[in-house]
């Protein structure tokens, strides 16, 4: 298990645990103890990227999910770092705004969520009460707004850097507020952050600016999720907006760029993001010990990212490494709820005491030893 250097990260090895949301924050959606336990159970990844956290009230997307934009906050996720650092680990804060990807019900003052432009998604959310909700029409961004949210994601990124946090991962897959400007299904807008892939790649390149001023680019990743229809995501032609965004990037010198990309996809983009990045590249998903190995030795990854396996496999890279069997999750327990599910998988536990092949016998029998000698 070789390393690799992200940036000014140096992992002790290529598996990387991807984020997971796993709605466990603590009132006033701090992470708490039971965060602690669960990543520094974790801590012999490479490198752990957390669960999604709201740079603000207003970037809250689903119930019980922790922030990093008040004292207590900072304060719980400071925990979280010690402890997984006190583990070995690495740890970076996935930093990301939902868009209109959350609901009135989740809203400060039951406000509208924001998007850039007035375009709802749909399906339905889980609101605070936990039942689903049918999207709203979001409200379009103007520019003021579009502005103060940059500065959020700068301010969490602050917090992150006083919580201890090794580095932030900016949240633009999956549909959420970034990936809703960077796609033509959620981006109507005619201003400079709509229209061309040059002018939706505007925020991400913004958002990433004013997060690397802060935190250094050397420990800023970017994630994306290029063939994601997710969150009622579509773009026409994903092949050449993400080398776009890849560009837009280069001139920041990130730690990586981290892409969700399913294994076996057919004409890969991962790698050629990356390259016009000018940085290091995560895949991720679907990935077992395999296709993670032909991924590295290939070159078609720097590292590999592992969700689910993860979930059920605390001790993910020494299973993975010795061909040990891995547990399977427990779906029911992914979102919400107690230690069930969340930090009571324990690491590899061999049925049967390992006995050694050969039995060891001293070749010769030792002398005696007589009581009473002269010596
Ligand atoms: C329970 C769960 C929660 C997830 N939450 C997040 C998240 O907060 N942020 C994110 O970028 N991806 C999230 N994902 C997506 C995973 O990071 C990953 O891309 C996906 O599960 C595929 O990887 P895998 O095949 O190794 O599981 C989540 C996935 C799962 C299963």
């Amino acid at each position: 298990m070789e390393s690799v250097k992200l940036g000014a990260m140096t992992l002790l090895n290529r598996i990387v645990m991807a984020p997971m949301t796993r709605n466990r924050a603590q009132p006033g959606n701090v992470a708490g103890i039971n965060a602690a336990t669960y990543y520094a159970q974790r801590a012999s990844a490479g490198l752990i990227v957390t669960e999604s956290i709201q740079v603000s009230p207003a970037g809250q997307s689903y119930p019980a999910t922790p922030g990093l934009h008040s004292e207590a906050q900072v304060k719980g996720w400071r925990t979280v770092a010690r402890s997984v650092h006190a583990a070995g680990g690495l740890i970076v804060a996935q930093l990301c705004h939902g868009g209109r990807i959350s609901h009135p019900l989740i809203q400060p003052g039951g406000a509208t969520p924001l998007a850039p432009s007035a375009i709802k998604p749909d399906g339905q959310i889980f609101g605070p009460d936990w039942k689903k909700h049918d999207y709203v029409k979001p409200e379009a961004l103007d520019e003021a707004g579009i502005a103060a949210i940059i500065a959020e994601f700068a301010a969490a990124a602050e917090n992150a850097r006083a919580a201890g946090f090794d580095g932030v991962e900016i949240h633009a897959g999956n549909g959420y507020l970034i990936d809703q400007f960077l796609c033509e299904g959620s981006n109507r807008r005619d201003d400079a952050y709509g229209g061309a892939p040059e002018n939706r790649v505007r925020f991400l390149a913004e958002v990433a600016e004013a997060v690397s001023n802060v935190m250094g680019a050397d420990r800023t990743g970017v994630r994306v999720s290029p063939w994601n229809a997710f969150n009622d995501m579509s773009d026409s032609a994903p092949e050449k907006l993400f080398p776009v965004a890849g560009k837009a990037l280069a001139r920041f010198g990130l730690a990586y760029l981290h892409v969700i990309e399913p294994v076996g996809t057919k004409k890969p983009l991962a790698r050629k993001i990356a390259d016009t990045a000018q940085t290091k590249l995560i895949v991720n998903s679907g990935y077992d010990g395999k296709t993670a190995i032909k991924a590295l030795e290939s070159g078609g990854a720097d590292a590999v990212s592992f969700a689910k396996h993860f979930i059920a496999n605390p001790d993910l890279p020494s299973r993975l490494a010795w061909d040990l069997p891995l547990a399977e999750a427990d779906r029911a327990t992914y979102y919400g709820g107690g230690g069930k599910g969340y930090t009571d998988y324990p690491a590899y536990q061999p049925d049967e005491p390992i006995e050694p092949a050969e039995p060891v016998e001293p070749a010769e029998p030792p002398e005696p030893v007589e009581s009473g000698s002269p010596e």
